[in-house]
């Protein structure tokens, strides 16, 4: 009898066991290695607590993924669960993701307040921060060594160096060798390559956060006119088509001298199929004049539970275990992102596997933001209208000056009585 009852216990545990288990699905960029870490991530998930993850993929393109998003979430999609978003998205989708705030209660303080911040809206925490983003130039310690050069300080310094070391080694025989990659496809990624440049040169961040639009000055037009100038001499042709991914790849068969790229392409960049392993090293973007102070654009990558989900409880489960101590600790060896617990800076085991990781958390926080704060649920559009007018003029369609000032009308117009 005893035995009997027993059996039933077990029986009983199982079937409960089971009816508790949640079906949880995340949508998630394809960029790097992202989705291969968060399988693993997920497989250890699922054994801890008998939920059932899967993955909604995702393109790289911030900007697609963030057009899909919209569509899936402005039609209540159930299907997807939870969502990774991009950091400039908090203002436009808040209304679609539930408050997180009580659920991360515990470990908020943990996290750059910065970073919680530009999660929040209205007093709403609408996504965990997973890991922040502050680009680098990286550079070839090899090659720079070889032909007697310093670290470029500047944008000018820079395509100089690109240029010789270029020219040197084609005649050398490395007919593939380029100078320079970035990305200056016509996306998310160009505004922040752009905003770069125009920000070191000081010509402002688009619309400032006071709201007044201040892209139309003489300084940001000089800026891009020295990217165009890039254009064919010290970068391919095709980087007009290149978003990270693209660049990484040029750089990582060698045939780049600096790339402008975040940190996902360190860690890449020293695996054992790289063909730079153990060859560059990373420095802070240039600058317009020595002295300068760096302009990076902050990026980063958050969880939001939708509030469409059925599996809310298990999600925000999930998107604590992704965003913990232990899961960025990985991330930041693994993939080289950077964390946004504050802790984790003075981790000697990340610290070991990545030199460069300290001493990027001044980087991050003097980072500089797109105007997505300040011009919310019309970021999405002030980005796409200033990416067009860059690209437009590094593609030879109109003059820096001419786009710039089309682009302070489409401004003025798209922010009507305010933003
Ligand atoms: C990186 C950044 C993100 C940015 C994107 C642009 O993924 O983290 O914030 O929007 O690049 O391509």
């Amino acid at each position: 009898m005893k035995k009997l009852l027993t059996a039933a216990f077990i029986v009983a545990t199982a079937l409960c066991g089971t009816a508790e288990a949640a079906e949880i699905a995340v949508a998630a960029n394809s960029t790097g290695k992202n989705l291969d870490f968060l399988r693993k991530m997920f497989a250890e998930f699922e054994e801890k607590t008998g939920h059932k993850v899967s993955l909604v993929t995702m393109p790289p393109s911030s900007s697609e993924q963030f057009a899909q998003y919209r569509l899936w979430l402005a039609a209540g999609n159930k299907d997807v669960d939870v969502y990774q978003t991009d950091v400039i998205w908090a203002p436009q989708l808040a209304d679609q993701f539930i408050d997180l705030k009580e659920a991360a209660s515990e470990v908020i303080d943990q996290f750059f307040p910065s970073i919680i911040e530009s999660q929040t809206v209205e007093g709403r925490l609408v996504a965990m921060p997973m890991f922040t983003d502050a680009p680098a130039l990286f550079y070839r310690k090899d090659l720079l060594e070889k032909h007697g050069k310093e670290v470029p300080k500047t944008w000018a310094d820079m395509a100089a160096v690109a240029k010789e070391i270029q020219d040197k080694e084609r005649e050398a025989g490395q007919k593939d060798l380029w100078g320079f990659v970035f990305q200056a496809n016509a996306y998310e990624g160009l505004t922040c390559n752009a905003l770069e440049w125009i920000k070191s040169s000081g010509g402002g961040q688009i619309v400032e956060p006071d709201g007044t639009i201040s892209v139309n000055n003489e300084k940001a037009a000089a800026a891009l006119d020295q990217a165009k100038s890039w254009i064919g001499t010290i970068s391919p042709p095709g980087v007009l088509a290149y978003q990270e991914e693209e660049s990484r790849g040029v750089w990582q068969t060698g045939n780049a001298v600096f790339m402008r790229n975040w940190p996902y392409a360190y860690a890449l960049g020293n695996g054992e199929d790289s063909a730079v392993k153990g060859k560059f090293d990373v420095t802070t973007l240039p600058v317009a004049a020595a002295g300068d102070k760096p302009s990076s654009t902050l990026g980063g990558w958050n969880l939001a539970v939708s509030k469409y989900s059925e599996e809310q409880e298990a999600s925000i489960e999930l998107v604590k275990f992704l965003t913990s101590t232990e899961s960025q600790k990985r991330r930041a060896i693994e993939q080289s992102q950077l964390p946004t617990l504050q802790a984790l800076y003075d981790d000697p085991e990340i610290a070991e596997a990545h030199p460069f990781m300290p001493q990027w958390k001044p980087i991050f926080q003097d980072a500089v933001p797109r105007p997505s704060a300040t011009t919310k649920v019309k970021y999405n559009e002030v980005s796409s209208r200033f990416w067009g007018a860059v690209h437009n003029t590094l593609s030879g369609s109109g003059t820096a000056a001419e786009n710039l000032e089309l682009l302070e009308i489409e401004l003025n117009e798209l922010m009507g009585s305010g933003w």
